[in-house]
C-alpha cells in the first residue's frame, strides 16, 4: 500500500505556498518542491503531514528525480499542483537565450513531464486530480513578454485538451489563469517596479482558492476576477491583429 499525496511544484513562495497551506488545511498529506531549501522544509515542518524536497527543476532529469523520490518514499500523487513557473520580461532579441530556454523547460517541459507521470497511476485507481497553473496570458500573444505569454498559452492548450482526454475516468484537470497576482513573480520576471501587479494584483490565497473551488467542479478553466474574465474571453471577439496590438501596449 502505497500514501496518498498532493505533490505540490514551486511550493516556496506566492501561489504555491497558498496551494499548500490551503491543501493541508483540508487534511492533504504534501510534497512540497522548489529550489529554496530552507523555505520548503520549514514550510513542511509548520504545516505537518508534509515534506520538502529541493530540486531545481529545470534541470535536465529533475523531473524523473522527483518521481522516483516520490516512489521511493512510498507515496502515490492524487494530486499534482503544477504551479512553479516564472516569466520574463524584456524583448526576445535582448534577452538571455539560456534563461528563455529555462522557461519553456519550466512551463511547459516540466509541467508536462509530471502530468505524464502520474497519470497511469491515477487511471488504474480511477482518481486523481491535476491543476496546472496557467495565466490570463495564455489567451493573446505578450509583445514584451512572449516568450512567458507562448508558455501559457500551450498549458491552456494541453490542459484543456487533457481535459476532454481524461473525460469520464474520475480524473478531473483544470487550468487556473489568474491575471496579475501579488507574489515574487513581477520581481522575478524584471517588471521593475511592477505597478500593475502592487496595484491590481488579486491576492493569491485568493486565486489558490477559486483554483481548489473550480478543480471540485470539474471546471476546465478558471479565470478568477470578473476583470480578467471579460479581458479573456474578449480577446476572442476582435481581429488577431487589434488584440496582438492592444496587448502590446499594455505597461505591466
Ligand atoms: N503572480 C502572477 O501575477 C501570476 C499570474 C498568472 C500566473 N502566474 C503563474 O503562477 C505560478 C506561480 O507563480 P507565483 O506568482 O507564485 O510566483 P513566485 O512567487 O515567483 O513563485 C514561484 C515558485 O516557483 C518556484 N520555482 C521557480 N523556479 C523553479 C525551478 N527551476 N524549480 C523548482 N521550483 C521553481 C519558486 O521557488 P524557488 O525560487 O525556491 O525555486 C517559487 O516557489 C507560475 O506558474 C506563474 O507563471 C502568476
Amino acid at each position: 500500500m502505497t500514501q496518498s499525496v498532493a505533490l505540490v511544484t514551486g511550493a516556496a513562495a506566492g501561489l504555491g505556498t497558498d496551494f499548500a497551506r490551503q491543501l493541508s488545511a483540508d487534511g492533504a498529506r504534501l510534497v512540497l518542491v522548489a529550489r529554496r531549501k530552507e523555505r520548503i522544509e520549514a514550510l513542511a515542518a509548520e504545516l505537518g503531514k508534509a515534506r520538502g524536497v529541493a530540486l531545481d527543476l529545470s534541470e535536465a532529469g529533475a523531473a524523473e528525480r522527483l518521481m522516483a523520490d516520490v516512489a521511493a518514499h512510498g507515496e502515490h500523487v492524487d494530486l499534482l499542483v503544477n504551479n512553479a513557473g516564472f516569466g520574463l520580461a524584456g524583448r526576445v532579441a535582448e534577452q538571455d537565450g539560456r534563461r528563455l530556454r529555462q522557461m519553456i523547460d519550466l512551463n511547459c517541459g516540466v509541467l508536462t513531464q509530471l502530468a505524464h507521470a502520474v497519470l497511469p497511476g491515477m487511471i488504474e485507481r480511477r482518481r486523481g486530480g491535476i491543476l496546472n497553473v496557467a495565466s490570463t496570458a495564455a489567451f493573446q500573444p505578450g509583445p514584451g513578454v512572449a516568450v512567458y505569454f507562448a508558455t501559457k498559452a500551450y498549458v491552456l492548450s494541453f490542459t484543456e485538451a487533457l481535459h476532454e482526454e481524461l473525460r469520464g475516468t474520475g480524473i478531473h484537470v483544470t487550468a487556473l489563469c489568474p491575471g496579475p497576482v501579488a507574489t515574487e513573480f513581477a520581481e522575478v520576471a524584471g517588471f521593475g517596479k511592477a505597478k500593475t501587479f502592487n496595484r491590481l494584483g488579486a491576492s493569491s490565497a485568493d486565486v489558490v482558492a477559486a483554483g481548489l473551488a473550480g478543480l471540485a467542479r470539474k471546471e476546465a478553466i478558471v479565470i478568477p476576477g470578473l476583470f480578467n474574465k471579460v479581458g479573456a474571453q474578449g480577446s476572442r471577439f476582435l481581429p488577431r491583429a487589434a488584440v496582438r496590438k492592444l496587448a502590446g501596449m499594455l505597461k505591466l
